[in-house]
């Protein structure tokens, strides 16, 4: 067979804010699939992106005084450290700001132009007039027009659930500049997906049997739903941080319009600049024009209709070739929370590789979890210690450093061929390798990893069936000992085949003590004929480190942590996420801002020590609701809980509840502490003047 030819990405990710644990999750995901299909032979081209268009980066740029092209690069920046920790593959990374993707956007445009695609329309907006910017409805609030329910957001009222548009908020203002906005009409694009050639297309390609069964209905009901495709607004007004829509001055791309095209931006730069001549000697044209190539993208089910109706559209009415598939997978959740992609979830990936976590164990861990369906998964901190250390320490380095210690000892590291040998032929070796295959090609991870986890143990069977330690006594059993021990480590071998799609640095350590150079897939079945001195392949999960990976650093409060900056939720398909806006001007908030915070007197009703913890205590605050709230807090260093009892002190009490290993944390007391390292390290809870009472709002 020749070899296949594979173009596939991950989603682009916003470049306002640092990678949380769902990046990785499907970082992983894609890098299992891609690492396995590159053992097969197969040609990879595996590429991603910031993502870095948008109002929401543009303002968080200006809040801190920055560019908006220096606040990408920032964050930019400190990307490899994380993609790198956790062994991420990519071939190629760049960015939707570059030239690249301007010449693409900006020619798919014209060529779906050209097609009688593109239609404008005057359409009425909100304006803030202090900022001068049509505003996003992330960015407008008020009161709810049903129940009155004040500062809610432009689309849907969090208190009673109701969905409306921003000009029916009962009085609006900006959140950028406090304003009240103003209507206002405006020029835009529209992308005309109503247009019965698109629909028959997109009618066509989700429903021909590639997408799995559930985004496939997905598209299904938005493609024949009674409201049918409504054409889509790919323009904003200036001033945006995009990419000019050609002949008409003023106005941008949407981000969501650029954002993908950004995959065969940053595939061009990848072949532009060389870094696919040792795979092709095509050109990034001829490459996406061939029909022989496929094309992938792995994406969160947030993003499915982007995915599956535009772009596809796009693509196809630009004359290009279309994906060949969206691989898309759930949300992870920790100990059951819901991540979002605002606050991430309670695990930051820097933190995880900073307090020395193995990077494989997260790998390991998120794989056996995934399967080819949409379904969320969760990252459970006791069924983490359990998995990786049964399956990985436990099951399959165990047999190499139990066959290789009589190995090394008594044979100077020599195996015998074991073809014919009964034991090798039981393992049924060739029938796992096919198998396991399938599951890869699949993305049923976890399948994979069963079967692996399955053959370990039937290897481990064996060996222990051949009571080794009994044949090592007895001379004339020698070619016993020697050849039940040159079969567990073929398994050995065939293992670190089978596992070095999720485990690429263990299979390199491994690879060293089977003197065996980089496997591929069809390594699997060849049998090792000796083996180096076995050195430690892999530690057990320490609790202690993993309970530490939830703990606030010392002398922060828990909702503190590391989380990655807010990001508004995602409540439609039309919107791309956008982070909170801070204020404008550099550092300064307005009085508006600081009214946001829910700052309260609390009575410490109880205080206690968190079993486990050496950094938290979990209070019991009374604070003027029916019922005490828990916090949990990062101040054991500095106080004994018989100390808090009794006090009164200053909460955040709108702050989002935060799901912790221990429980949950409702709010955030607050103390002071130095930042800079080199002064002492006290911590000090805030005090409040007698007579205050709880519930008291601190202003
Ligand atoms: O949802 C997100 O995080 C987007 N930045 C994903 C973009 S994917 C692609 F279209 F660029
Ligand atoms: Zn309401």
């Amino acid at each position: 067979m020749a070899p296949r030819r594979l173009f596939v990405t991950t989603a682009l990710p916003y470049a306002n804010g640092s990678f949380h644990i769902g990046h990785f999750m499907e970082y992983i995901q894609a890098d299992i699939w891609v690492r396995f299909q590159r053992m097969q032979g197969h040609e990879v081209h595996f590429v991603c992106a910031d993502d870095a268009h948008g109002a929401p980066i543009m303002l968080k740029a200006e809040s801190e005084g920055l560019t908006p092209e220096g606040l990408v690069a920032r964050i930019a920046a400190e990307r490899p450290r994380y993609l790198n920790g956790f062994h991420i593959s990519f071939d190629h990374w760049h960015s939707t700001h570059s030239p690249e993707n301007t010449e693409l956007s900006q020619s798919i445009y014209r060529a779906l132009k050209a097609e009688g695609l593109i239609d404008t329309r005057v359409i009425e907006q909100f304006f803030d007039p202090v900022k001068g910017m049509f505003l996003p409805d992330r960015y407008i609030k008020g009161e709810c027009p049903k129940c009155g329910a004040k500062d809610q957001y432009g689309d849907a009222c969090e208190a009673c659930g109701a969905v409306y548009s921003p000009t029916e908020l009962r009085n609006p203002y900006s959140t950028l500049s406090g304003a009240t906005p103003v209507l206002r009409s405006s020029e835009h694009f529209f992308f005309r997906l109503s247009d019965p050639r698109c629909v028959d297309f997109l009618r066509e390609w989700t429903q021909s049997g590639r997408l799995q069964p559930e985004v496939a209905n997905k598209a299904r009901e938005w493609v024949e739903g009674e409201q049918g495709l409504g054409d889509w607004d790919i323009s904003r007004d200036e001033p945006y941080f995009g990419i000019p829509i050609p002949d008409a001055p003023g106005k941008y791309f949407y981000v969501w319009l650029d954002a993908p095209i950004g995959y065969l931006a940053s595939l061009k730069h990848h072949f532009d600049t060389g870094g696919a001549a040792h795979l092709t000697s095509q050109s990034f044209d001829q490459f996406v024009a061939d029909p022989g190539v496929e094309q992938f993208h792995f994406i969160g089910k947030d993003i499915i209709y982007f995915h599956t109706l535009f772009w596809p559209a796009m693509l196809k009415f630009s004359g290009r070739k279309v994906p060949d598939n969206i691989y898309v997978h759930g949300f992870i959740t920790v100990s059951g929370d819901k991540m979002s992609k605002s606050r991430g979830t309670g695990i930051s990936p820097l933190r995880y590789l900073d307090i020395g976590m193995n990077p494989e164990w997260l790998r390991y861990y998120i794989a056996a979890k995934l399967n080819p369906h949409v379904e969320d998964i969760d990252f459970n901190p006791d069924d983490f210690i359990a998995r990786v250390n049964s399956d990985l320490v436990g099951k399959y380095v165990n047999i190499a450093s139990r066959a290789s210690n009589f190995i090394s000892r008594l044979f100077e590291g020599e195996l015998v061929d074991v073809t014919r040998q009964p034991t090798w032929l039981a393992l049924d070796a060739a029938a796992a390798s096919a198998d396991i295959a399938h599951c890869y090609e699949t993305r049923d991870f976890g399948r994979a990893l069963r079967h692996a986890m399955e053959f370990a143990d039937r290897v481990n069977q064996a060996f222990d069936a051949a009571k080794p330690w009994e044949l090592a006594k007895d001379p004339a059993r020698r070619d016993d000992l020697q050849a039940i021990c040159s079969v567990c480590l073929a398994g050995f071998h065939a293992l670190t085949v089978w596992l070095k799609p999720v485990l690429p640095a263990l299979a390199e350590k491994a690879e060293a003590f089977l003197g065996s150079g980089p496997l591929n897939w069809q390594d699997a079945l060849r049998l090792p004929a000796r083996v180096a001195r076995y050195e430690h392949l892999m530690t057990r999960v320490d609790p202690k480190l993993l309970e530490s990976l939830f703990e606030p650093a010392a002398g922060t409060a828990v909702a503190a942590t590391d989380a990655p900056p807010a990001k508004a939720a995602k409540t439609g398909a039309s919107k791309p996420a956008a982070p909170e806006a801070p204020p404008a001007g550099s550092g300064v908030v307005s009085i508006d801002d600081f009214n946001r915070l829910d700052l309260r007197i609390a009575r410490i009703a109880n205080a206690e020590l968190v079993a486990g913890s050496d950094k938290l205590l979990r209070l019991t605050l009374e604070c003027g609701e029916d019922r005490p709230r828990t916090v949990f807090s990062g101040i054991r260093s500095a106080y004994a809980p018989e100390q808090l009892i009794g006090r009164h002190t200053v909460m955040i009490a709108n702050l989002a509840a935060r799901k912790m290993k221990f429980g949950v944390s409702e709010g955030m007391v607050l103390s002071a502490s130095w930042d800079d390292p080199t002064r002492p390290e006290g911590i000090y809870l805030l005090e409040v003047d007698t007579g205050a009472q709880p519930g008291m709002k601190v202003r």
